[in-house]
């Protein structure tokens, strides 16, 4: 049997009114793979995740599961579950119907509903809770009962929207470790809207980057992190993300703040201005470097974030110890120029070296 939960979009556009909310995407996600749609507020994540389940249908474009269009179909129709930011569940039933729901609206016979109910509920861990109503459960107990209802129909799609945002920090980071433990042992294709990169970074197999309607970028986390596409998405990914500095390019030197650095080779392109980026823990503290401000320096506990200005542009550092240095001081810094990621400044498109 061929591995299933195979999903096509097909050059998919939205508008509401005049507004345009998705702009021709085409996306392909792989059968049992964890795809996680990732972007700002408003770049259309729900709205794809919503014509994916069919409560919402494009203006334009296909939608293919397992090779099959169901563009138009009924929700009903598309063997899919999905669990929302809010959970809906029903406040006047207990955790146990609520689970239920789903086979219920199916007429599964009672004897298997109750086995399976029990199931989905050891899965997740609730099956102690199943006579309370949702009020009666702490967030996080609600969230699992969403996921239980969810998983129960063993569906071949399991679609979440922002499913951890109503937790607080510390649940969260647990119940993502449960949710990709969950994912794996149902054997479905999830696809999990975020905006938080660092969860999307540890859930997903890959990613697609959404902003303004549009996809940035589709690749595992290592790629979209290592070599961000574009301008956008680098200043979108990592916690922080890298610094983005104004550059000029001739041949294979580099001039950052007025200062000179040699690239081992040219890169690639007619471009002279050109956008550096560097991680927070790439830029060195340099006796030798530009001359910096320190506006601000941030206890992490276990390393400390520098916020200094090189002119009037803000980089962040990332330092395991103060080193003598307080707020105000003049501390230069240094580039490994040969480490830095590059992008043309005018196209906003990310400069391949080698
Ligand atoms: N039913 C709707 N009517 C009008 N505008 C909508 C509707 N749904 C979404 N939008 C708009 O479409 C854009 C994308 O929304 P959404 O997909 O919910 O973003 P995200 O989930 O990435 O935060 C937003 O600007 C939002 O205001
Ligand atoms: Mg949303």
């Amino acid at each position: 049997m061929t591995a299933k939960g195979r999903v096509n979009l097909k050059n998919i556009c939205k508008r509401f009114g005049s507004f345009v909310a998705l702009d021709h995407i085409d996306l392909e996600i792989e059968p049992v793979e964890f795809f996680a749609l990732l972007g700002p507020s408003g770049s259309g994540k729900t709205t794809t995740l919503r014509m994916i389940a069919g409560l919402d249908s494009p203006d334009e474009g296909v939608i293919e599961v397992d090779g099959v269009d169901v563009t138009h179909a009924p929700p009903g129709e598309r063997d899919i579950a999905m669990v929302f930011q809010n959970y809906a569940l029903y406040p006047h039933m207990t955790v146990r119907d609520n689970i239920a729901f789903p086979l219920k609206m199916d007429r599964v016979a009672a004897a298997d509903i109750k086995r399976l109910v029990l199931q989905a509920a050891e899965t997740v861990d609730i099956d102690h809770l199943l006579d309370r109503r949702p009020g009666q459960l702490s967030g996080g107990q609600q969230q699992r009962c969403a996921l239980a209802r969810a998983i129960i129909r063993q569906p071949k799609l399991f679609l979440l929207d922002e499913p951890l945002s109503n937790l607080d920090a510390q649940l969260r980071l647990q119940t993502r470790v449960e949710l990709k433990k969950l994912q794996r042992s149902l054997n479905v294709t999830a696809i999990y809207v975020t905006h938080d990169q660092e969860e999307a970074m540890t859930l997903a197999d890959r990613m697609a980057v959404f902003l303004d309607g549009a996809i940035m970028q589709i690749g595992t986390p290592e790629e979209v992190f290592n070599r961000p596409r574009t301008i956008q998405v680098a200043a979108f990914i990592g916690s922080p993300p890298m610094n983005l500095l104004p550059a000029n390019l001739q041949g294979t030197t580099l001039t950052i703040e007025g200062r000179d650095f040699e690239l081992s080779a040219a890169p690639p392109t007619q471009a002279e201005s050109v956008i550096m980026g560097t991680r927070p823990s790439h830029v060195r503290i340099d006796p030798n470097g530009i001359p910096a401000q320190l506006y601000l320096s941030e206890n992490l506990g276990e390393s400390y974030l520098l916020n200094l200005y090189l002119g009037e542009h803000l980089v962040k550092v990332r330092v395991a110890e103060m080193l003598g240095v307080t707020d105000g001081d003049t501390v230069p810094i240094s580039f490994d120029v040969n480490a830095i990621h590059l992008f043309d400044a005018n196209t906003g498109l990310r400069i391949e070296r080698g």
